[in-house]
């Protein structure tokens, strides 16, 4: 059994002392015996964040990376940095860096190999855009992300890799897939893992439904087959997040 992975991603949100205060607010709502939990955090706020979890569940996760180890790269954050803050998780391919980062299928899987080759589990995000799932193409279009996105990462790998399918019409829109939609699309990842590796990684792997997940909606998500957790914006700023955490 696939044990579940609840992640928030706290966006561009919350000062570093904010940071602080929201991780010990939520400390006792999301304790969980169950259900690994990963607050994907600013990287200016990781520091106080992994001190304010200490004890707890929560893992701490990165927003982004890049894929070089280090040097002239202004602005950017290295994977060992990142490790050496006690980082655990990192997002990699949002929708929103690909929309307005330029990050493309080839970054994405830069930088999956880097954060594997570190020890960091990435949550590598895909999902269609309206036009697509109107256009028909959803399927061939988040297939593609995938692969591409896993090109050169072996099987054993692969195992630890969490896919997060988020439909970008669902995230911060109050608009969740049914949970029909999003265990169809989540059902054709772990088919195209089989495909790409074998029965037993697609077994493995972990894939996440994101898209304006709240407390009343993750249950019946979370129940699919194929869902073994959310990738959580908005609500994961907020109480509601112990709630899809303690889901059942
Ligand atoms: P949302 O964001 O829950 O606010 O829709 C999800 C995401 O972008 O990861």
């Amino acid at each position: 059994m696939r044990r579940k992975i609840v992640a928030g991603n706290w966006k561009m949100n919350k000062t570093p002392s904010e940071a602080v205060e929201l991780v010990n607010m939520l400390k006792p709502l999301v304790a969980s015996d169950d259900v690994d939990v990963v607050f994907c955090v600013p990287a200016i706020d990781i520091i106080p964040a992994v001190e304010a979890a200490k004890g707890s569940n929560i893992s701490i996760g990165a927003e982004n990376m890049y894929f070089e180890e280090s040097g002239a790269y202004t602005g950017e954050i290295s994977p060992a940095m990142l490790t050496d803050a006690g980082v655990k998780y990192v997002v990699i391919g949002h929708s929103e860096r690909r929309e307005y980062f330029a990050e493309t299928d080839a970054t994405v899987n830069k930088k999956v190999l880097k954060a594997l080759e570190h020890g960091i589990t990435p949550i590598m995000c895909c999902g269609e855009s309206l036009e697509q799932r109107e256009q028909g193409v959803t399927m061939d279009f988040v297939r593609q992300q995938v692969k591409i996105g896993l090109q050169g990462v072996t099987a054993d790998q692969a195992k630890t890799v969490v896919i997060a399918y988020e439909p970008i019409w669902a995230i911060g829109t109050g608009k969740t897939a049914t949970t029909e939609q999003a265990q169809e699309v989540c059902g054709e990842i772990r088919k195209c893992i089989a495909e790409v590796y074998d029965d037993a990684t697609a077994a493995a792997i972990r894939i996440q439904y994101g898209g304006s997940v709240n407390g009343k909606t993750a249950p019946d998500l979370f129940a699919q087959p194929d869902i073994d957790g959310g990738l959580v914006g908005g609500a994961s700023l907020k109480e509601d997040f112990g709630n899809i955490v303690n889901y059942k």
